[in-house]
């Protein structure tokens, strides 16, 4: 059984697009994959009853025929065929990294049946053609994080750079009900930046600083610091119109409950808010406060891969 988890971005969503640093963290929820052989190439996702060959398609699942089929083409054409049996474990477009997590585990259960070695690394890279299929110009932080997970610095077209947290990184997340396009949304900053590459530029060195800053803070196992400047991370997002009043609201209740900061994951327009909390219990008390407002509450203790000197 392959296992590949979800991510959520810590910092500097939509700046890394445009090769700005983000400090992510893979989550425990994530999908799992197995692939056995079959007559023909066949890939069924749960919980979504989704079940095609790859290929070219028209409608629902079309993205997904084509993103298996760029998978597939990694191999050599005279390998066996698979049915892949993928049990998604995340919501899709909530900011959670779904469809890179799904990419990574459907090659590591392909690897697995083939008897290929690959580094974690190395799978997180060859998953950016599968990513493409989806998002057009995604930064590779998805497909990286789902791929390595621990808590690390992303920058594009550079290595891992792997944090040591002193303390691990207790964090609520809350999905606001809102789906939103992660392709549509990296657009609509791109068209910002392109109109006002001055205000932009300074917004995602902004966002930058922080990234530089919480990776201290995280280091330092300082959560105070963290959340306060999660909290800036959030006003300047805003400032590009990628919150709602909903993602604003659940920030509110979890500040409100005690968390020590909250913004917004991934894409924006909606989807996941992630809040930073002292302990697993304050997390419980978060999650309590949020739920009444939220979709789906999930907790989850970010910790870094190796172990903090
Ligand atoms: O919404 P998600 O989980 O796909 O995260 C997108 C993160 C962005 O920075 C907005 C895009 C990217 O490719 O990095």
């Amino acid at each position: 059984m392959a296992f590949a988890g979800g991510k959520v971005i810590l910092f500097g969503e939509h700046a890394v697009v445009h090769q700005r640093p983000a400090l992510a963290a893979g989550i425990s929820i994530g999908v799992e994959a197995t692939a056995t052989e079959a007559d023909a190439d066949r890939l069924t996702a749960d919980p979504w009853g989704v079940d095609l060959a790859p290929g070219e398609a028209e409608g629902q699942g079309a993205d997904l025929a084509r993103a298996f089929a760029t998978a597939l083409a990694l191999y050599p054409g005279d390998r066996p065929r698979f049915h892949v049996h993928a049990k998604v474990g995340i919501p899709g477009g909530a900011g959670l990294g779904c469809s890179a997590a799904l990419g990574v585990a459907i090659i590591h259960a392909l690897d697995d049946a083939m008897g290929i070695e690959r580094e974690p690394e190395a799978r997180g890279e060859v998953s950016l053609a599968w990513e493409k299929v989806f998002h057009g110009n995604p930064s590779g932080v998805d497909n990286m994080m789902a791929a390595v997970g621990g808590i690390a610095v992303y920058r594009r077209g550079e290595p891992l750079e792997p944090i040591l947290a002193r303390k691990s990184l207790p964090l609520v997340i809350a999905h606001s009900g809102e789906s939103s396009s992660t392709k549509e949304m990296v657009s609509m900053v791109t068209r910002q930046y392109e109109r006002e590459p001055e205000r932009v530029g300074e917004l995602f060195d902004g966002i930058a600083a922080l990234v530089r800053n919480a990776k201290l803070a995280i280091k330092d196992g300082d959560h105070k610091a963290v959340g306060q400047l999660m909290d800036m991370n959030q006003a300047l997002v805003s400032g590009l119109m990628l919150s709602t009043e909903k993602l604003e609201r659940l920030c509110k209740v979890a500040r409100e409950a005690g968390a020590h900061g909250a913004k917004l994951t991934g894409a924006g327009g909606g989807g996941c808010m992630i809040a930073l909390c002292d302990s697993t219990e304050a997390a419980k008390d978060v999650e309590s406060a949020l739920a009444p407002h939220a979709s789906f509450t999930a907790i989850t203790e970010t910790r870094s891969r190796g172990r903090a000197q």
